[in-house]
């Protein structure tokens, strides 16, 4: 398979700009999603950069796949199967104690939400979801275990589902029945509660499998994670650049942004707020987007944001 077939990169040339930062003689740089290796290559083909990247995926058959198309860097990769909320046990296992930028390109891949079971519902497969197999909760045991508010809330929160009691009830129903095993399994209960046009169902689906996707692999919890460990790990000057793709993903790292280069914190004085350090200085005041070229070869790549911020 080429890269292409696996995963075509977006925003990496701007990405890989803001992530090397080129005061910094020596990098010691994170790619915090390996996926089909396209970040990781372009690093190696910038200018300015001398060094060694970590590369990480929690998906061992991403890896092992980026692993051949970098074959030639391999000497100055260290590869990690691993999850990047893990950053500072494997900064650490990888013996260093800093860095000078990470990425996080965040998301799943084109093969993973093509190929893998659980993550499509236009085909039949397990209702799995697991980007890491060895995690331990699959979509399908979510779906047959929560209870009947925990899936309401999920679908509110992650899938920004109005009137979620509605969908959990169908689910909570059909499940005392016939377990829900499967990706049509879930998609017949949908189609049976509500009658919806084409568009709209596609809509609604889309809604549904991205709630179960973050709440089996964690996405919000480690992205959150990985923000502040990385912040902790790099060195002055060093860059932290996220691209995301749903706005959930973008108000966490906005947000995490806005606080770490805030100068103040509010104290119980009401005269008195506490002078604070900036940690860090927002180098996109607005998010970077795709092309309309690059979104016209790549659809995905529509709701894509880049962030880039400097540690003070
Ligand atoms: C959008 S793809 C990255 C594509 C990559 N930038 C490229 O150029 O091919 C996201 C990748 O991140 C991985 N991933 C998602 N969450 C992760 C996590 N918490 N830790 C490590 N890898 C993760 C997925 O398995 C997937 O391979």
């Amino acid at each position: 398979m080429n890269e292409e077939n696996f995963h075509i990169p977006v925003l990496s040339n701007k990405a890989v700009e803001y992530l090397i930062n080129e005061n910094i003689e020596n990098h010691i740089l994170v790619d915090g999603t390996l996926g089909g290796g396209g970040y990781t290559k372009l690093i190696f083909g910038h200018s300015s950069f001398r060094g060694k990247v970590i590369s990480i995926d929690k998906d061992e058959y991403a890896l092992s796949h980026a692993m051949q198309i970098l074959n030639e860097f391999a000497d100055r990769i260290i590869f990690v199967n691993g999850n990047f909320a893990d950053i500072k046990e494997i900064i650490s296992a990888a013996g260093f104690d800093y860095i000078s930028g990470i990425v996080l390109d965040l998301g799943l891949s084109s093969f993973q939400l093509n190929e893998e079971d659980g993550f499509s519902f236009m085909k039949d497969t397990p209702l799995d979801m697991r980007a890491f197999k060895k995690d331990e909760l699959t979509a399908s045991e979510i779906l047959n275990s929560y209870s009947k508010d925990e899936l309401t809330e999920l679908f509110g929160n992650y899938g920004e589902i109005g009137n979620a009691g509605r969908l959990s009830d169908a689910i909570y129903k059909n499940r005392k029945v016939k377990k829900i095993a499967t990706t049509f399994d879930l998609v017949n209960i949908v189609t049976h509660e509500y009658s919806l046009g084409n568009k709209n169902k596609i809509d609604f689906l889309a809604k549904i499998f991205q709630s179960l996707r973050i709440e089996v692999n964690s996405e919000l919890k480690n992205l959150e994670k990985a923000l502040a460990d990385s912040t902790d790990l790099l060195i002055p000057g060093g860059r932290i650049v996220t691209v995301s793709y749903h706005s959930l993903e973008d108000r966490i790292i906005k947000n995490f942004f806005r606080e770490k280069k805030k100068t103040s914190e509010k104290t119980d004085d009401p005269f008195f707020d506490k002078d604070i350090d900036p940690v860090l200085r927002i180098l996109t005041k607005k998010p970077e987007a795709p092309s309309r070229e690059e979104i016209r070869k790549n659809s995905r790549s529509r709701s894509a944001k880049l962030r880039a911020a400097e540690k003070i």
